[in-house]
């Protein structure tokens, strides 16, 4: 097979990738090793910025999104048994947040893909790439046993943080930056209303805990737990009175409990490759940097990278030039670098970390004192929260 863009991996990196080409008429093909139910159904983030929000309407896969996605001109951080509102729309002129599921991203992505004759290849073993330096690139996988082969102009590894573009660029050419956190987060999944209109990101002694929902009758929430943590010591009953010690206000405010359908950890890393190309391989979303879940950015992140990714290859097939490809690692870090800046900070003004002294918690709450009360404090946590403005 032959196609202009070999994509390795059916995330919302890669499939929003495949889309935007289309729409510029650059043909490409998407290999994926999980099944499509696999990736439409995988429990992930779920917060929109409204450049995203704009970006999947504006190309017409966000029919879904404007039906089901809960619009949100706020949060609150809450500590010290009080809840303070950061009000996006009046500090950021507007601006808010979406929360719809990554899955479901993934879902309206793959059905445009398909409607528009695209070809998304799932359930492929064996993934490898070739000669991404020069000029013969190609791909080889194994679909139900055969051996297959794409030849392409150019590889983008979409592939996630466990992926194997990222690894197979020869050693010495990429500079790693990673810090990790000495905690995980446990999220679960309930079947019951949301108990607050907006999101909430409550700093407790007892560690961090994020309420937030993928509907009207569901509710998503996270605590901070220790990294090994084995999920099999935390029944539910557990993991409820835990949310409800961290949650807990000097008012009336109430946590509603329902059945819990997916409960799971997830690890906290900020990690970083540059630069994020090599020779006609460009790496995109997780697969090039991860960002701890605290500020909500993975998701919008990868779907930045993809958007400077996608003008760069229409300009080269429009007009030959590579000047757009070139400058594709240094246009996307100044943005990546950015949101893992704030990703870090949220995550180290919530947590607790294990050798915190009574000193870090004096300056922890100084610093919620500051953001929820200053409105300076929360206009720079608003507008990173909403979305930087996009740079191509
Ligand atoms: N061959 C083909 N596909 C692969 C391979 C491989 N060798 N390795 C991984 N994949 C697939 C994964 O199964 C996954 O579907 O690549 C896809 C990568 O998608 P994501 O991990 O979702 O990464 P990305 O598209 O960059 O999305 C950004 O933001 O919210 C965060 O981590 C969250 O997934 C989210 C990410
Ligand atoms: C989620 O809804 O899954 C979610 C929301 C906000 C975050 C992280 C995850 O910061």
């Amino acid at each position: 097979m032959r196609t202009q863009v070999g994509i390795v991996g059916a995330g919302p990196a890669g499939l929003m990738l495949s889309h935007l080409l289309h729409l510029s008429g650059v043909e490409s093909v998407v290999i994926e090793n999980k099944s499509r139910k696999y990736v439409e159904e995988r429990v992930r983030a779920g917060v929109l910025e409204q450049g995203t929000v704009d970006l999947m309407i504006e190309t017409g896969v966000g029919t879904r999104l404007k039906q089901l996605g809960l619009v949100h001109h706020g949060v609150e951080l809450r500590f010290d048994g009080r809840g303070h509102r950061i009000d996006f729309a009046d500090l950021t002129g507007g601006k808010g947040i979406t929360i719809y599921a990554q899955h479901e991203v993934v879902r309206d992505l793959t059905d445009a893909r398909l409607a528009d004759g695209g070809q998304v290849i799932f359930e492929v073993d064996d993934v490898s790439i070739h000669d991404f330096d020069g000029t013969r690139l190609r791909i080889t996988y194994r679909k139900d046993g055969a051996p297959h082969q794409i030849e392409c102009d150019f590889i983008a590894g979409c592939d996630g943080f466990h992926g194997i573009c990222r690894p197979t660029i020869p050693a010495g050419v990429l500079t790693a930056f990673e810090r990790v956190y000495p905690f995980a987060w446990l999220g679960i999944l309930a079947e019951v209303a949301p108990s607050s209109d907006e999101l909430i990101y409550a700093s407790h002694e007892r560690g961090f805990a994020l309420h937030s929902m993928r509907s009207q009758q569901l509710t998503r929430l996270y605590i901070q737990c220790a990294p090994d943590e084995q999920i099999e010591a935390w029944p539910d009953a557990r993991i409820w009175d835990e949310m409800h010690r961290r949650f807990a206000t000097h008012d009336e405010w109430k946590l509603h409990e329902g059945p819990v359908v997916q409960k799971g950890i997830t690890e906290m890393r900020s990690f970083v490759v540059e630069p994020m190309q090599y020779g006609n391989l460009f790496l995109a979303g997780d697969a090039a940097h991860i960002v701890p879940p605290t500020g909500a950015k993975g998701l919008n992140l990868a779907i930045a990278d993809v958007r400077v990714l996608a003008r760069a290859l229409a300009e080269f097939y429009r007009r030959g030039s590579r000047d757009a490809l070139n400058r594709y690692s240094d246009v996307c870090l100044r943005r990546v670098w950015k949101v893992q800046r704030f990703s870090w900070w949220m995550t180290s003004m919530l947590h607790r970390f294990e050798d915190d002294n009574a000193f870090d918690r004096r300056r922890q709450l100084a610093e919620l004192d500051y953001v929820t009360n200053s409105r300076a404090g929360s206009q720079s946590l608003a507008e990173n929260y909403v979305g930087l403005p996009m740079e191509l």
